[in-house]
């Protein structure tokens, strides 16, 4: 059975591990030495992979998560799964992934073909992951190289690895070919591209036009306060429309380690090659200033002062049913807040700590503010916190909305 070494064990590595351990011997590698022994113990910090199909393939000997970079020597398959986040100054930061390449390169004494699933833009896999394993390669070696940006969402049950459709390509058609041989093993529809800038441009384009569609109606739900209408009635209505309408829904803003992110990548490259990314750049400010149309609101709400009051962030997680806070609007949120003289707590039971602070109970509160509200959360329980209750979601009936 073929070996195949996965670098990063997050929210994709493992993923992958999980779906691909069923048809190969996995190592899962990850600089990270507690996730490394959890993961040996069949202990799972990913949503939606299954601690019991992690415990059967750990002990059948199918996977093995390790923090010894030499373990991936005599991989047949080696998948690039490690974070693309932005430095401190919102830039791209390729440092995992050239620190992934070295690793490759170091260790690597085969020929092996080497895929990338993390989301760069175009033009990574050939400038920068070939160049840099080789590099790093201690004799010259014949890997083949591909890219299939990887689209899980976490927290979704309906698709999956198995059942969304996969883009990939090689940079030669032996990668490409042992590529689809790959995946096939676990995947049902595999869409080949043209070339890897393809496949890296198509993976950031589906992110931008989640962001840029998100802005818009974070940016109507602002025009309809001023008007007087529901938002939410509105799209509603729009929505009955069975051709050309999308439906996004306000909220406070966009987190996680894609939508925030990857516009950036795309803007950038935009820009270097002289090409105004006037819309990503928009957008993405759009989306950050809603939680100060969030915060004014609730000031605006209470005599514009919220000094000394108690305000309850509800949902710190950047979406419904993951623990996941990368990025979270509620960082921003919180900020502003405290910054007008609040004393803010938050609430989130699947995240419990955070930027060393616990989570609080959900009650005793003077202002409740939804941001995210996750299945458990007892709609009951979030009116009854606060004598004012703002929900974000526009899930809640009987609290003030967006
Ligand atoms: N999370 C998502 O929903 C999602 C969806 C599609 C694509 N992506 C992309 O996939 C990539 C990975 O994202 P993620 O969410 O899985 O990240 P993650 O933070 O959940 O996991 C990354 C893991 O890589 C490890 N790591 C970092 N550098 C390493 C190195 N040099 N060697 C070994 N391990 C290393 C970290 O310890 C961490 O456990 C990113 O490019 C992201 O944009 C993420």
């Amino acid at each position: 059975m073929k070996k195949i070494s996965i670098i990063g064990q997050g929210y994709v590595g493992l993923t992958i591990a999980a779906f691909a351990g069923e048809k190969y011997n996995v190592v899962g590698f990850d600089k990270n030495a507690r996730i490394v022994k959890q993961l040996n113990q069949g202990i799972s910090h990913i949503e939606g992979v299954n601690e019991e199909l992690l415990k059967t393939l750990v002990s059948k000997g199918k996977y093995r998560a390790t923090s010894d970079e030499t373990e991936i020597g005599n991989s047949e398959i080696v998948v690039i799964a490690v974070p693309t986040p932005l430095t401190m100054d919102r830039k791209p930061d390729l440092s995992y992934i050239e620190s992934a390449c070295e690793i490759i390169g170091k260790n690597l004494r085969n020929d092996a073909l080497i895929i990338n699933e993390s989301t760069s833009h175009p033009g990574t896999l050939r400038n920068i992951i070939k160049p840099t394993i080789e590099k790093f390669s201690t004799e010259e070696r014949a890997h083949l190289y591909s890219i299939s940006p990887e689209r899980v969402d976490p927290g979704r049950v309906d698709f999956n690895q198995k059942n969304t459709p996969r883009l990939f390509a090689g940079l030669t058609s032996a990668a490409s070919e042992k590529t689809r041989e790959f995946y096939s093993a676990f995947c049902d529809n595999l869409v080949e591209v043209s070339s890897p800038e393809v496949a890296e441009a198509a993976k950031l384009f589906e992110n931008t036009f989640r962001q840029v569609n998100i802005a818009l109606v974070n940016e109507f739900a602002q025009i309809c306060h001023a008007l007087g209408i529901s938002v939410h009635e509105t799209i509603d209505a729009a929505a009955t429309k069975p051709y050309g309408f999308m439906k996004f829904k306000p909220s406070a803003g966009v987190g996680g380690h894609c939508i925030p992110v990857d516009p950036t990548y795309l803007a950038e490259v935009a820009e270097k090659n002289n090409v105004p990314a006037t819309f990503i750049r928009l957008a993405n400010s759009v989306n950050r200033e809603m939680s100060e149309y969030i915060v004014s609101r609730i000031e605006r709400d209470h005599n514009l002062n919220v000094v000394g009051k108690n305000v309850l962030v509800v949902g710190v997680a950047y979406k419904p049913n993951v623990a996941d806070t990368r990025e979270t609007a509620a960082e921003l949120v919180i900020e502003k807040l405290r910054n007008r003289g609040a004393l803010v707590t938050w609430h989130d039971p699947l995240v419990r700590e955070w930027n060393n602070e616990q989570s609080s109970p959900l009650s005793g509160a003077d202002i409740t503010i939804v941001l995210t509200k996750h299945e458990i959360d007892s709609e009951l329980n979030i009116l009854k916190s606060a004598p004012y209750v703002f929900d974000t979601t526009g899930s809640i009936i009987g609290a003030h909305r967006l």
